[in-house]
Formats: C-alpha cells, structure tokens, sequence
C-alpha cells in the first residue's frame, strides 16, 4: 500500500528521499512522487509506474531541497497517473502525501468546489491539500492549519504536508495509519514504515492515534489529539539497512524462503524451557490465566488467517478447547458470541492491517479474559495497541507474498497450543514430547530446502495452466489454502483450495484434462480417504501432482507426478512442512513466468485501508 517519507535536513535531500522510494516499493504501489521546497517554493516530480521511472525523470530533471516529502500511491481513487500520484499541491502553496481513505472526500470536494477550487485530480487527498490551504490563508501556522482541516476529514489515514509559508518544517499526523519520526544528527525524519529511514535512523518515536509532530532540521515538536504537547518514547530499533539487503539471492522472496529454517529457530528458542512451553510467552499476567481459558477467538488476513485455521486444529487437539477463526473484516461486523474466559488473539505479521487493527479494537470492547497479539514487528500499531503481544522473529519480510513470516507464526502458535494444553492438565511427558517436535522443526526445514531444485523442474508441469486445484484435509486444508493462496498471486493462475472431501460436492464438475490438481497427503488417518478422492480425479483425466509422506506409497500411478518429502513429519510437523514446497513451487512457477515474484501486480505488503 502507499509510503510516505519526509526529512528536514541542511543538505539536499532529494536522493534520501529517492532512496527511502525505494525502500517502500515492496509495499506495493503503482505511481511515485516527490516535492522539495525549493528556495521557499515547492516543486515536485511524478510519474505512474516503478520508483526507477521517477528516478530516470529525476535524472533528466533533478530537483534540489533541503525540506521535502516523497510518496508510493496505491491507487483508491482514481487511476494511477500523473495527475493521481501524490504529492498533491493546492496552488504552489501547500503539498500532501497522503496513506489510506478520506471517506467524505466528496462532500469536502462539493464545499470546495462550490466556493471556487479548482481541482486537477481525481483522488481524495487533494482536498486536504485544499483544506490545509484556505486555513493557512485564514493567517494560521502550519500544526493549527493542518489540525483544524484534519478535523473535518473522516476514515483512517496518515499525511505529510510541506508549506511554501513554513519553508524549514515538515508536518506528519497519524490518524489510525501509522506514522513514525526517526531522529537524526541535524535531520529528521517522517515515514510511514520504518523501512523507508534505515540507513539513516535507529532511533524512533512512534506517533499514536491522533499525534501531529512538526519536524524540522532540529526539532521536534509532537502535539497529541486535544492539540497538547506530547511526549512520545524514543525506541531504538534493532531493524539496519542489512535488514533488507537481499544478497546473493534473485529476490526477496527466495531470500525469505531460505531463512525459514533461521526465522523458525529464533522464534521458538524464547518460547521453550525446559523443554516445556513457556506459559508466559505472552506474558506472566496471561500465563497465570491460562488455566481458565474457555475457548480461543483467532482474527486474522491472508496468510495469517490461514496460520490461524492451523492453530484451530493444534488448539483443539491439544488444549482440547474450541476455537474459531474469523477472517478479520469478517470478525468486525459478526463477531461470534464472547464466552466467559474467552481469549482473542489478532495474527499480523506487520501488525498494520487496517481489518485486524479493527478487529482487535471490536474485541478490545468484548469482555474477553485477554487481548493477544501475535506479530513481527515490535513497533507496529497491534503491538502497541494490545497489552500482550508475542513476536515471531521471522526478521524484515520484504517479499509482498509471505513466507518465513507465516512459517514463524505457525511454530509460535503450536508452542501456544502446547502451553495451553500443558495448562489444562495434559500430561508432561506428552507435551514434552510435542515441544521436542516443534524444536526439530528447523533442521527439518533445511533438510526440505534441498527439494528447490526438484521444484524448479517440477514447475514447468505449471505454466501453461489456467486452473489448479489444491485438496487437503483436516489441518492440511488449511495448508492447501495457503499453497493457494502462493500460487494464485504470484503466478496469477487461478487456484482454489478444498476440503478433500468437498471434492463430490462441486469442484469435481471441472475437473478435465487441463485441470492440475495438487494434493497433500501425509500418511495419517485420513489418507485412504484422499486416496479414493484422487481416484475420483484421475477417472476424469485430471493431471495430479502429489505431495506426501515418503511412505504414503503414492506416486506410482500413471500420469500422477509425486513430490515425497525427504522424512515423514508428525501430526504436529506435517501443517509447517508441507508450506514450504508449495512456496517453492509458487514461487518458480512465477519466476518462469516472468512474473514480479516480490511485488505481484495489484497487491500490498500491508493492506493499510479496509
Ligand atoms: C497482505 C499480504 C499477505 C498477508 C496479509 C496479512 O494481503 O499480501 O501476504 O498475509 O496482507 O498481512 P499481515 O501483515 O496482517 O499478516
């Protein structure tokens, strides 16, 4: 979704600004922009597209400044053109870049129009340009100007705005999107992620809900929603730019691949001791309850969701407590009856979705035992938001497509299951024996990172298709949606997950011979049942392609291609295993496809509007 950065400093700074492009691209976006004051005037340069084309713009015509702000949009409202990309100016006086919605844009738009302006965009952020102009032309300064338009605006959004009348200062407010001041040696900084500062800043102070702060070279000056002065923590980050440097590796995305087995390893090691789950992962005031615990509410998005129906299973089995699992934006408008000693736990690997912000605020109201958040990120808005988060230590995830990040939720939550259950009085040599399969998991996954190649071959079987199929049961479904969901928006070929045995009830009507169909079977209890589904498809002259247990004893039959995993998991293992093939496999096929494996077309890293 849009980026925003902005730095005051006494050098030009139109190449940080560049640079700090840059390092939001992985958000995703489809035009850029920057503005500088230039001499007290302002001046910017836009174009739709890639970072690289503003930068060769910028290269034909540079632009000097020692003050200005810089913006990724992601098109909401209107196309992304020249004329859409942000910074948006009224006149040559006031200049927005803007993240989120304004969602009364149009009444504003009608007023301002009515009384004279003349707009020359299509996107709802003009008017706060607009806005901010008519105040500071009522003789207000820039914090009284901007704090008395962003009153009138409703959604939830975070700006930057540069004013010709206040030459030396920059002004960010966060209004329910995050926004973030780095401080720097004579310099400061605004952004919307901290990815944009790294290689000038570790040191932050996180804007909350309703904060304006007015930066300049050497101050900065944060003003809270009743317009008081405020404090705000300076936080030290442990994220450099080392962070997100890619190495050897093609992308990003193949780069997070192979970190998992590092990322699963570093997120369990504070979670076991003992080598029993530590019951006070989400703190000591969460651990003492957990005994009472009734049911767990997960809400969650996209890959997180689907951890999510994977720790349903493991909650359920383990912890022998029910527990639902709701799509955030769904959870928002339906939430499911709260029961006594209920807890809910929000799943974001960048604790920035709008949906699950939302989610966590409904059920903040709802009367549960305890708010939980499981995310990657310290500094995010869920973190800061909850009383007790737990951190998966997956490290930056720059691929918009998540990988070691979902692989780091799944083994923090089955150690969170294993608490749960060894709290509920199940016996200790059992969960000892739980935790000691979740800390194999790392090697287990290195040892599956030698299948790449195998994948890579594999892959082409892929290409040409236009439909794929993934069928798996009990907690493999979950695990098939998330293959899915992998190959649908890297290689943009359609693919839909199914319960194996919902195979009869509709999806089987497509099967041909142009259908692939991906299977999982582990050699569990149920895999005589996936057995006979694939029979069913092959009847109809469906091309499978199996992944399973080495001794699932699948793979002979004609035309069926088998992917055998090098050792057979356990029940616990199989949900973690069986992802990383299918994320290897989405991401060849996409890589062979020509695709932009670390931005899919369309989609966000972090979806910051609802
Ligand atoms: C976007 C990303 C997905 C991610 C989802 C939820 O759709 O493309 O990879 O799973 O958001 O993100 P979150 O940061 O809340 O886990």
């Amino acid at each position: 979704m849009c980026g925003i950065v902005g730095v005051a400093a006494e050098r030009d700074i139109a190449p940080l600004l560049l640079d700090g492009l840059r390092r939001l691209e992985y958000r995703g976006y489809d035009s850029a922009g920057l503005a500088l004051l230039d001499n007290g005037g302002l001046k910017r340069l836009r174009r739709p597209g890639e970072v690289a084309r503003l930068v060769e713009e910028f290269e034909r015509q540079p632009l000097e400044g020692e003050v200005g702000i810089a913006h990724t949009r992601w098109a909401t409202h209107g196309a992304p053109t020249e004329q859409n990309a942000h910074p948006m100016f009224a006149g040559e006086r006031v200049a927005v870049a803007h993240n989120g919605i304004v969602e009364n844009y149009e009444a504003i738009k009608e007023e301002l129009t009515t009384g004279g302006v003349v707009f020359s965009s299509e996107t709802d952020t003009e008017c706060i340009a607009h806005l901010i102009d008519a105040e500071l032309s009522a003789g207000k300064d820039l914090a009284t100007a901007a704090r008395d338009a962003l009153a009138r605006l409703k959604g939830s959004y975070s700006v930057v705005v540069l004013a010709a009348a206040e030459p030396d200062a920059i002004l960010a407010a966060h209004r329910g999107a995050p926004m973030v001041v780095g401080l720097g040696e004579s310099e400061n900084y605004a952004a919307s992620d901290i990815a944009a500062l790294l290689p000038v800043t570790r040191r932050y102070r996180f804007l909350r809900d309703g904060d304006l702060a007015l930066l300049t070279r050497g101050s900065v000056e944060i003003t809270g929603a009743g317009g008081e002065a405020v404090e705000r923590p300076m936080v030290e980050s442990e994220f450099g730019p080392e962070s997100v440097e890619r190495g050897a590796y093609r992308h990003y995305m193949q780069k997070e691949i192979f970190e998992q087995a590092r990322a699963v390893r570093d997120t369990l090691l504070p979670l076991i001791s003992g080598g029993l789950p530590d019951a006070s992962m989400f703190g000591p005031e969460v651990g003492a309850k957990l005994g009472e615990i009734t049911a767990v509410h997960i809400a969650a998005c996209g890959s997180a969701f689907n951890a999510g129906l994977v720790a349903r299973q493991w909650i359920q089995d383990y912890a022998k407590l029910p527990c639902t699992v709701e799509i955030a934006s769904e959870y928002r408008y339906r939430p499911p009856p709260c029961p006594p000693n209920c807890l809910f736990l929000a799943i974001s690997q960048s604790g920035e979705t709008a949906d699950t912000l939302a989610a966590t605020r409904a059920a903040r109201e709802r009367g549960y035992r305890a708010v939980l958040a499981l995310s990657n990120v310290a500094t995010s808005s869920l973190v800061r938001n909850v009383e007790h988060s737990l951190l998966t230590r997956a490290g930056l995830e720059v691929g918009v497509a998540s990988t070691k990040a979902l692989l780091t939720q799944l083994a923090a939550l089955a150690m969170m299951a294993l608490a749960l259950a060894r709290a509920r009085g199940s016996r200790e040599e059992e969960i000892r024996s739980l935790t000691q399969e979740a800390a194999a998991l790392p090697g287990l996954i290195e040892q599956l990172l030698e299948m790449d190649g195998r994948l890579a071959e594999l892959a082409g079987n892929f290409r040409g298709r236009e439909h794929v199929l993934f069928l798996g049961r009990g907690p493999m479904w979950p695990v098939a949606m998330e293959g899915a969901l992998k190959l649908k928006e890297l290689s943009y070929i359609h693919a839909e997950a199914y319960a194996a045995g919902e195979l009869k009830h509709g999806p089987l009507a497509l099967v041909d011979d142009r259908m692939m169909i991906v299977a999982l079977a582990p050699n569990d209890g149920l895999l005589h049942k996936l057995r006979s589904n694939l029979e069913e498809v092959r009847a109809r002259g469906g091309q499978l392609f199996v992944v399973s247990d080495p001794d699932a004893n699948l793979g002979h039959e004609d035309g069926m291609i088998a992917l055998r995993l090098p050792a057979p998991p356990t029940a616990l293992q199989a949900p973690v295993l069986y992802t990383v093939p299918l994320q290897l496999l989405a991401y060849h096929v996409a890589v062979q496809k020509g695709h932009d494996v670390d931005r899919p077309r369309n989609l966000a890293k972090s979806v910051t509007v609802d």
